[in-house]
């Protein structure tokens, strides 16, 4: 079925929106503690230089970065001009990147020094009179996480976190925020004695995917998918997020994280309740968050025995991917040969609330799996009434709104339709909406709005310490069953399938299959 044709509306007028002006964002300067690392060199800077581009950043705006690897200043600068020509989008604008130079800083330390904090004040001081910033600080701590508390601790110290009126000061926090419940409460109680709440910036990176954003849109300025957008039309959800990637060089990290930590309490559950979540009266960010966390909270943590009947864990044997061999995952490498992280999880989940009572979200993702994609699919009941006699009732499709977040990004709908000839016989179509159709591809990062959103002072999307707590609860009781009852079957699916035997039966169980994604 081919897409919607955008000549049928009016594109110009959809252009016209998006080149409405964005303000810039405040007089700042962003301190990057773990400049020297993979997240500044792919997503941060970048992102910076797409902001640059959008004109949107602030026109007395400095960078300081600062690592333990042993830069000068001059050679950050030019590592930075490197990043930039490899992974900002081409043409490069040399304008741009020179201005993004000349305004870039390099403090070389350990973040456990108390002396390199004095350091770095007496730059900002300095750097606030040089480029004309009023005061305002934007850390951001791309760094491991056991250095998160130690890091706020001394800026706060050094008096580097205390705002006045007209100064903010603003901590951008990069995931994994703790390892389970306990370990997330001790961190928001250790930050939080430095910090307000309102000056800590949680940061999960798929809510700055416009096709996340855009569940809300979607929901939210329609009127004709809310009212059906219930227990009394909705069969069950699924939300998929696989990727075909192993763990590349993250293996240190990811042995001890496993797939439930790494993605479910927070990108997955952030995809959960935005589907799931009642109409905000507003989209200021408390009142979005107010929304979140009431499905995080209506969300029951698993007793034991619901555990071992609803969770379902996976790691990847060797196998085979786009025509290429991959090894097993006990064999990449800085994992334990004898590994029993799980690389795969798929969990039912059940939110306890009037809209959703008995309506199952089942959500999966895995690494090593056939290909890379996220969406989310909506399963509506059946019609009612057998009507067409031909196409018996278990033949009739259900009715699907797929979102897809990446890649391919869009809506599809399918619904059935008559095949044409001289009897009534039905078949499935999709009605399809791309992106790209519409509002062509921007390049981004996904982390353009979210720092342009710090710089600003909006927080609706950024995780509050009750929502990452919330989190948590629901997967911590799977951590601690499966931490007790190590599994006996791992590795349990090949490289290039769609996960284990076990993911199939979960919902089998019910009835139910995953949705096949081709
Ligand atoms: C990160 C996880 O948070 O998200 C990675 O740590 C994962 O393991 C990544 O690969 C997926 O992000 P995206 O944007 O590629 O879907």
């Amino acid at each position: 079925m081919p897409a919607l044709q955008t000549d049928q509306y009016d594109v110009s007028e959809v252009a016209e929106l998006r080149e409405e002006r964005t303000r810039p964002a405040d007089s700042c300067i962003m301190v990057i503690f773990g400049a020297a690392g993979d997240l500044t060199t792919r997503k941060l800077i970048p992102a910076l230089y797409n902001l640059g581009k959008s004109d949107v950043l602030p026109k007395e705006f400095a960078i300081v970065g600062f690592a333990l690897d042993e830069l000068t200043q001059q050679q950050f600068r030019d590592k930075v001009r490197d990043d930039i020509e490899q992974f900002a989008p081409k043409p490069i604008d040399h304008t741009l990147c020179d201005w993004l130079l000349e305004r870039l800083y390099y403090v070389r330390g350990d973040f456990r020094d108390d002396a390199k904090y004095d350091d770095l004040k007496n730059l900002l001081a300095e750097l606030d009179e040089r480029h004309h910033t009023p005061g305002n600080y934007l850390y951001y701590l791309a760094v491991a996480s056991n250095f998160f508390a130690e890091i706020v601790k001394h800026l706060g110290r050094k008096q580097l976190t205390s705002e006045e009126p007209g100064r903010w000061r603003r901590v951008v926090i990069e995931k994994p925020f703790g390892s389970d419940l306990e370990s997330a409460k001790a961190l928001n109680r250790e930050i939080q004695e430095v910090l307000s709440e309102k000056q800590i910036y949680r940061i999960d990176h798929y809510l700055g995917k416009e096709t996340v954003q855009n569940i809300l849109v979607f929901r939210f300025s329609n009127g004709i998918f809310e009212p059906i957008w219930n227990r009394r039309y909705i069969d069950h959800v699924e939300v998929t997020v696989a990727e075909s990637l192993g763990v590349e060089s993250r293996g240190g990290y990811y042995d001890n994280a496993g797939a439930l930590r790494d993605m479910v309490p927070n990108h997955i559950l952030q995809l959960v309740s935005l589907t799931a979540m009642e109409p905000p009266i507003s989209f200021g960010a408390d009142a979005v968050r107010d929304e979140q966390a009431k499905i995080l909270h209506a969300i029951q943590p698993p007793t034991p025995e619901e555990v071992l009947t609803r969770a379902v864990r996976g790691q990847y044997d060797e196998g085979v991917i786009d025509g290429k061999h991959v090894p097993a995952y006990r064999a990449e490498p800085f994992v334990n040969p004898n590994s029993n992280t799980e690389t795969f999880v798929a969990l039912k989940l059940a939110i306890d609330n009037w809209r959703w009572a008995d309506v199952p979200f089942y959500i999966r993702t895995g690494k090593r799996l056939p290909k890379r994609v996220t969406e989310i699919t909506i399963q509506f009941r059946r019609a009612p009434f057998v009507l067409f006699r031909d196409t018996p009732v278990n033949k009739l499709g259900h009715n699907l709104l797929v979102m897809h977040i990446q890649p391919d990004e869009g809506i599809s709908l399918r619904f059935g339709a008559k095949i044409p000839g001289p009897t009534v016989r039905v078949g499935p179509v999709n009605m399809d909406f791309k992106y790209v159709d519409y509002f062509g591809s921007e390049p981004s990062t996904g982390y353009e709005r979210l720092l342009y959103d710090c710089m600003v002072g909006d927080a609706t999307l950024f995780q509050r310490a009750d929502m990452v707590e919330a989190g948590w609860s629901i997967v911590t009781p799977v951590l601690d069953v499966w931490r007790a009852l190590p599994p006996r079957n791992f590795p349990n699916y090949r490289a290039g399938t769609w996960g284990p035997r076990e993911a199939d039966e979960l919902m089998k169980r019910d009835g139910r299959h995953w949705r096949e994604i081709e």
